[in-house]
């Protein structure tokens, strides 16, 4: 039930303090100031309605204040939590919108804000603004998860002026920071080199962090950020704000420093080619800017989202995952019925769960024997699937296991059936030459038809092939060609548009399917972000399956998404041991991608074997805290472990990325252990004992205490060597 705590009305006063820089506030001692305090279990996001100006300012935020009231004496320098352009700030703003009369400010002015309680760990509050001339309305929907120490912030836009306004910019968030230095790790890549880590210091001036892509949007730049104040932060200590934004197109952040070394971060929908019409009374949603503050170092930031993912930003978080055998890598386009029942029964031998069907199954009149024709035509290939998915579908039942699909349902070949009979479903210039990325086309998702067919393309076939129990929905091309036939004189609402009917689909879907497992995918990590995982159950971390390209992209993504969620497959590509390939694949969600039958039969006995620990398990892989002890970027290994809740069970991970002459790695201090229990460790995924890591503390017990201050002999000096050590009470 909706509950109104506080509404309140404030007088409004103009003026500006002499001297003063417009659009901040300063100075104590105004007793008609009013906070509007945020909390989380360790974190409080305080604001100041200012009883000179009637504006909203973010007064504070950090670590739990023992007294908040402290602020309305605080001499900081305050800016506005949201401003407007035109009215006060002379940086970048976080709302610009030109009115009828052609007017371009806006100056916000705080009205009240209501709060409810979905439950007990959730506190919603909605602060209102609104201009002092103009009927626009802004709302800022703060969403504060306590036990998480997770704030979620959005942005609500409506107005009742006569004819339609145009937005400019429109920010899910605006944050301010006051200090010494600020320290930014951003990740950034490409296909094949998802989520490369880099931290600079930031300097006065703009640091923009986006993308225009549109879909597969985050290709070059993934919506994550780990902020440190006043100098790096470590796994274990240091102010550190990690940040994200839930939107599956064109995103921004902007890093803006002014004169005074004050530090704005503007999150939100890359303002780029995107004004919007805004129609009387409609209102405009931005998407999510979810973020969490820590004064214990990026470990605590990371496991702090982990959590909120589980219990709130991922599909089916705490649930159970099934392990794939996948033929992508080993078949690619050049599979027959005969060779899926083999597949089938290679799933079956291993111990997984599933085999994933990927792309070449589809396409009659142009089939998709590659990458050039094919794609729309979603009915099974006669020559390669002559009983239809229908039969595999019982074929794999038959087996024991179950039968999953891969889809791309958002996309076209020019060379298609689809093409030929809806050209005006697609994404291109009316009179400029197509351009193509992988030979293909992006669909009108802002036609509602388009939607129709999206819907119906998944629907169908789960309604003709109920027995369908997994799907990967991938995503392969940008928005090469930026234009609707649909939109007709919106052209700029494009990008937003999508993405949010793009959210509509899946909504869609998942009210009739809500509890099917669906791989997130796009062309490996070219869309992980937390507006499209509600909808998903984990996503394709790369293409890139080397397993030492892997640590470092698996690394990088368990910043900001649990272990839970990321898809790791076990290939041939990279030329490493079958242990290691498994033991990298084992730190997150472990699938197959390869020829069953080519391992002999120690190989697949150590892999039934790994499948079996891998079950026993997975809760505490998936669902345990995360600590990063030892990174490959700075080190010649890397070392990570899982711990339950009840700290009775952990999981260590270990790989050695490369070792020089003589050297020899020190023990490594383990994390997150209760220092009074007794704990035994036993490593794991053996390959052969001859071959074995042996470290002299396998079959030993020690306290918690020990193997938190002293530690144990993680892995051997050899290079791409790994060892998994299950640590149990
Ligand atoms: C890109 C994906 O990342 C791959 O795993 C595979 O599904 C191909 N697409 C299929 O075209």
């Amino acid at each position: 039930m909706k509950k109104l705590i506080i509404a309140s009305m404030l007088i409004l006063l103009a003026g500006t303090l002499a001297g003063q820089q417009p659009g901040t506030a300063s100075i104590s001692n105004r007793p008609q100031d009013q906070l509007v305090t945020v909390s989380t279990a360790n974190t409080h996001l305080i604001y100041r309605v200012s009883g000179r100006d009637g504006r909203l300012y973010q007064a504070y935020l950090g670590k739990k204040l023992s007294s908040p009231d402290a602020i309305l004496q605080s001499r900081t320098r305050e800016l506005q939590a949201y401003p407007g352009y035109g009215a006060g700030s002379l940086f970048e703003p976080a709302i610009r919108i030109t009115h009828n009369d052609g007017n371009p400010s806006l100056d916000l002015i705080y009205r009240g804000y209501t709060t409810d309680k979905p439950d007990a760990n959730r506190t919603n509050m909605h602060i209102m603004l609104s201009d002092t001339i103009y009927n626009v309305n802004v709302t800022l929907h703060i969403t504060a998860f306590s036990k998480e120490d997770v704030i979620e912030q959005w942005t609500e836009i409506v107005h009742n002026e006569a004819k339609p306004v145009t937005i400019f910019l429109y920010a899910s968030s605006m944050l301010n920071f006051d200090a010494g230095s600020y320290w930014l790790a951003q990740f950034h890549g490409d296909w094949a080199e998802e989520m490369k880590s880099v931290e600079t210091q930031l300097t006065s001036g703009i640091k923009i962090i986006d993308t225009k892509l549109g879909t597969r949007a985050h290709m070059y730049q993934t919506p994550v950020f780990m902020l440190s104040l006043n100098g790096k932060a470590g796994e274990n200590e240091g102010d550190v704000v990690a940040g994200t934004l839930g939107w599956s197109g064109n995103f921004q952040f902007m890093f803006e420093i002014d004169e005074l070394n004050t530090l704005r971060i503007r999150s939100g929908i890359n303002p780029f080619a995107s004004e919007y019409m805004l129609y009387p009374r409609k209102s405009f949603k931005t998407p999510s800017f979810i973020f969490t503050f820590s004064s214990t170092g990026k470990g605590a930031a990371s496991r702090n989202l982990h959590a909120w993912a589980r219990n709130y930003g991922l599909l089916d978080g705490n649930g159970q995952r099934m392990t794939l055998l996948n033929n992508w890598e080993t078949t690619y386009f050049d599979f027959n019925e005969q060779k899926l029942a083999g597949l089938l029964d290679d799933t079956k031998k291993m111990g997984l769960d599933v085999f994933l069907l990927d792309d070449g199954w589809f396409a009659n009149k142009y089939p998709r024997n590659n990458d050039m024709a094919g794609l729309g035509d979603w009915q099974e290939n006669k020559a390669k699937l002559p009983n239809g998915l229908g039969y595999l579908v019982k074929e794999a039942d038959a087996k024991g296991v179950k039968f999953g699909i891969w889809i791309e349902p958002e996309m076209v070949n020019p060379k298609s059936e689809l093409y030929e009979k809806h050209p005006e479903w697609v994404l291109k210039f009316p009179n400029r030459q197509e351009v193509y990325y992988r030979n293909q086309l992006v669909l009108d998702l802002s036609n509602p038809e388009v939607m129709d067919f999206v819907y119906s393309t998944v629907d169908g076939m789960l309604t003709k092939y109920p027995g369908i129990a997994f799907i990967k929905w991938d995503c392969n091309s940008m928005i090469m060609n930026p234009y609707s036939a649909y939109l007709k004189d919106r052209q700029s609402h494009l990008y937003v548009d999508y993405v949010n009917n793009l959210y509509s689909v899946l909504e869609k879907l998942r009210k009739k399917y809500p509890r099917l497992p669906v791989m997130l995918c796009s062309g490996g990590g070219g869309r992980v972000d937390y507006g499209a995982l509600k909808y998903f159950t984990e996503f394709w971390a790369s293409d890139n399956t080397d397993p030492l390209e892997r640590i470092y992209i698996q690394w990088g993504y368990s910043y900001f998404f649990p272990s839970v969620s990321v898809c790791n497959h076990i290939t041939s590509w990279g030329k490493q041991s079958l242990k290691f390939r498994t033991d990298v694949a084992m730190m997150g969600k472990m699938g197959y991608d390869i020829q069953v039958n080519e391992l002999n039969e120690k190989e697949l006995k150590f892999s039934q074997d790994a499948i079996a620990n891998y079950r026993r398990l997975s809760e505490v892989i998936w669902k345990g805290d995360l600590y990063r002890l030892v990174s490959p970027y700075e080190s010649d290994r890397a070392v990570l472990m899982y711990v339950n809740e009840s700290k009775t069970k952990a999981v260590l991970f270990a790989y050695t990325l490369n070792a020089r002459y003589g050297e020899t790695f020190g023990k490594v201090r383990l994390q997150g252990l209760d220092p009074a229990k007794t704990y035994r460790i036993q490593e794991i995924n053996i390959f052969s004992e001859a071959r074995r890591m042996g470290p002299p503390d396998s079959g030993r017990s020690y306290s918690g205490d020990y193997l938190m201050k002293i530690g144990i002999n993680a892995g051997s000096p050899t290079p791409l060597t790994s060892a998994v050590y299950e640590i149990s009470e």
